[in-house]
């Protein structure tokens, strides 16, 4: 399965995701700019923050309440969208994921 990160320069990373593996965890082992993961993906650092395309929103789902808590606090600006990517397991749903790196 493959997830997309879209950097704010344009450029794209596309990259190999095992199925329950976490976006946040595929992007660190990808070297994805900006997602961080210092706290590994135990929902306390909001280094993981990115933006899910809207064409995939519906698929990748809402926050949950603690999850939407700690969007509040990324360094920038959550969107519509944001969510933490410690928080998505890869699925087959979620195979050929794009999501953007906010700037
Ligand atoms: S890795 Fe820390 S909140 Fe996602």
């Amino acid at each position: 399965m493959q997830a997309t990160w879209r950097l704010p320069n344009g450029q794209s990373i596309t990259a190999t995701v095992h199925p329950g593996q976490t976006l946040m965890e595929a992007a660190v082992a990808h070297n994805v700019p900006n997602v961080i993961g210092e706290c590994g993906g135990s929902l306390s650092c909001a280094t993981c923050h990115v933006v899910v395309d809207p064409a995939w929103a519906t698929r990748a789902g809402p926050p949950s309440a603690f999850e939407d808590d700690m969007l509040d606090v990324t360094d920038a600006d959550r969107q519509p969208t944001s969510r933490l990517s410690c928080q998505i397991k890869m699925t087959a749903a979620l195979d050929g994921i794009l999501l953007h790196i906010p700037g």
